[in-house]
């Protein structure tokens, strides 16, 4: 969701930012702009559209200059146009800006702003950052920049360029991502850390309310008091081929085929040579795990699904409570925390806005947060007590896969780590769970070989143009089936909804008619006669009925018009390989309807605005 670049130093500054930009194009984002300091001129370039329209037109009439900012916009306040594209400057031309995040008191502030004389030619609320910057501006830029945050409510990334302070750029952090990449006599700023990796791995994350002055020999950081903060360099320890699709078609598919790899990285350090888990760098005391009384899990999207997994897992074999919350539900209900109660906050991106004002507000009132994410120094890892890493490596495309099956291993080896320590899971069972999760990588694996695919592929190719599919399942397979339903509606634009089986007849039956695709999830084998019969249910309505399922269904692969095998595991780990279809699938549907699979509309990577 909107990107930022900036860079200073000796390069053409639009040929780093356009790179740079292209790198966050996962972001998702419908204008893009630059600024560039110009001799002793500002330009600012902006083009509704691709990064491509604004890259041929900077091809056809380039700009020179070697300090610049540059955005790419995911509309939030006005439609996309090229007015509304960022950089958003003074009428004079002196001060440019690109902002990530929404500004919530921009109305007053236009209102208050217009009484002083400024005019404004958008409709977004970043414009009145510019002005506001001019209107206590006194001969630096950094000190306008520190008042006019002391009058901005909302969240909020920026990159400031002036022309009167042509040695530096200013850069904001507040609830929105930012990092400065050190180089050797140039420097940059970026909303993620593939926009730089090109340049350089020496990193500052900045925190919120922080505010750098970046020069070409130089950066310091201070706090909102304007108290000099240091900061430690960050080492970025991923190559710059991570987050390429090195040879894939796309991002999602590369990501995909990443995830035995991902589940191996995720899961091998922390399973010792005696084959115990190994959860030393989580550092939660065996006192805490064994006095928790209610887990709460809260998330957004793809990353809430994995939570509902947790929910029917941990409450079978651990036997505690849990609550599962969407992010931007329980932000604005009035939740009882208790003293003991841990808060599993899971976000891949660790940025997600709503996910981050719940795990605020749970702290806030107490609770313990224990983080599963993916993106080490991002808020979430950052402001939690506890952090698990899912090291699934830069996850680029939009829908998320690999994530989403590391998220549940990380899950899994948390029901096991406290089933043992609170005496739920005995130790041959501890033993029989852990030698199976060894084995999931390599079952993971089994779902991506080529015939495996080709199956697939047909199989979308058959349904792709359907206008309604709907998933069913039951228990942990409804779960699945619901991640397996938002990525086929997020990337192939097909209506779908997915429902626990056992609630067909409450009311989704009606919406059954010849040859509507339902897609049922069954693994579960206490719950397979069930689902039979609610196959048999949407059959005799005249359903097509597409089976992911495995050898030890027979009934079920019986009855089933197309069946998708996955390999066996325990039932508890199910959702791991049962899901990698329903990515494929999803994938496969994406391509066959011609949509841009890695950047589907509408859609932003990190959502991090409410
Ligand atoms: O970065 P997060 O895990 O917090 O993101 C949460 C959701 O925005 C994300 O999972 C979204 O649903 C994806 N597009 C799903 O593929």
């Amino acid at each position: 969701m909107c990107g930022i670049v900036g860079y200073i130093g000796e390069k053409k500054s639009t040929d780093v930012l356009l790179d740079g930009l292209s790198k966050l194009e996962y972001r998702g984002y419908d204008s893009a702009g630059v600024a560039v300091l110009s001799g002793d001129k500002m330009e600012i370039r902006k083009k509704k559209g691709r990064l491509k329209v604004l890259g041929d037109d900077l091809i056809k009439m380039p700009i020179e200059g070697g300090m610049g900012i540059g955005h790419t916009r995911w509309a939030t306040h006005g439609a996309p146009s090229d007015e509304n594209a960022h950089p958003h400057a003074t009428a004079s031309g002196d001060i440019a800006v690109v902002h990530n995040g929404i500004i919530e008191n921009y109305m007053k502030l236009k209102d208050y702003l217009g009484t002083k004389g400024y005019t404004f030619v958008s409709q977004t609320d970043t414009e009145v950052i510019a002005h506001l910057i001019d209107h206590y501006y006194e001969g630096s830029l950094y000190e306008a920049v520190q008042e006019a945050m002391k009058r901005l409510e909302g969240s909020y990334a920026l990159a400031v360029i002036s022309k009167k302070d042509p040695d530096e750029l200013i850069a904001v952090r507040k609830d929105s991502p930012l990092i400065i990449g050190l180089g050797e006599g140039e420097n940059f700023i970026a909303s993620d850390i593939p926009a730089i990796l090109a340049y350089t791995r020496n990193v500052y994350l900045l925190n919120d309310d922080e505010v750098a002055r970046v020069r070409k020999d130089g950066v310091d950081v201070f706090d909102k008091y304007g108290i000099p903060v240091q900061h430690d360099i960050f080492k970025v320890d991923w190559d710059v081929e991570a987050a390429e699709k090195g040879g894939y078609q796309h991002f999602m598919i590369k990501e995909i085929h990443e995830e035995p790899k991902a589940l191996k990285d995720t899961l091998s350090p922390r399973i010792t040579k005696e084959g115990e888990i190994d959860l030393k760098n989580l550092d939660i005391s065996h006192r805490k795990i064994k006095n928790i009384q209610k887990i709460v899990i809260v998330a957004c999207g793809t990353a809430y699904h994995a939570g509902l997994v947790a929910k029917y897992a941990f409450e079978e074999k651990l036997r505690i409570p849990v609550e599962i919350d969407i992010a931007s539900e329980y932000r604005y209900r009035n939740p009882i925390v208790g003293p003991d109660d841990l808060y599993i906050i899971i976000s891949q991106s660790g940025e997600t806005a709503d996910t981050m004002a719940a795990m605020r507000m749970a702290k806030k009132e107490g609770a313990q947060i224990l983080a599963i994410t993916n993106v080490v120094g991002s808020t979430l890892s950052r402001e939690a007590d506890y952090v698990m890493y899912t090291w699934a490596g830069p996850e680029i495309a939009v829908a998320s896969t690999k994530a989403y099956t590391t998220q549940l291993l990380c899950l899994y080896l948390l029901m096991l780590e406290f089933g043992k320590v609170r005496g739920a899971i005995d130790e041959l069972d501890y033993a029989a769970y852990i030698t199976e999760l060894k084995a999931i990588p390599a079952k993971a694996a089994e779902i991506i070989t080529e015939d495996s695919i080709k199956q697939i592929m047909k199989s979308a190719h058959k349904h792709c143009t359907v206008e309604d599919t709907y998933f069913l399942g039951r228990n942990l397979d409804y779960a699945v089936a619901l991640e397996g339903s938002l990525k086929l509606k997020e990337i192939s634009y097909i209506h779908s909804e997915a429902f626990p089986a056992g609630e067909l007849k409450h009311g989704p039956i009606a919406l059954i008619e010849d040859n509507t695709l339902v897609i049922t999830i069954a693994t579960q084998e206490r719950l397979f006669e069930k689902t039979v019969s609610n196959i048999k249910e949407v059959k005799a309505r005249g359903a097509y009925v597409l089976a992911i399922t495995t050898e030890k269904a027979d009934l079920i692969r019986d009855l089933a018009d197309e069946i998708i095998l996955v390999p066996e595991t325990m039932n508890i780990f199910m959702p791991i390989l049962s899901v990698i279809p329903t990515q494929l699938f999803a994938y496969y549907c994406s391509v066959e309807r011609g949509i841009d699979v890695d950047k589907p509309r509408n859609l932003a990577k990190s959502v991090t605005v409410e």
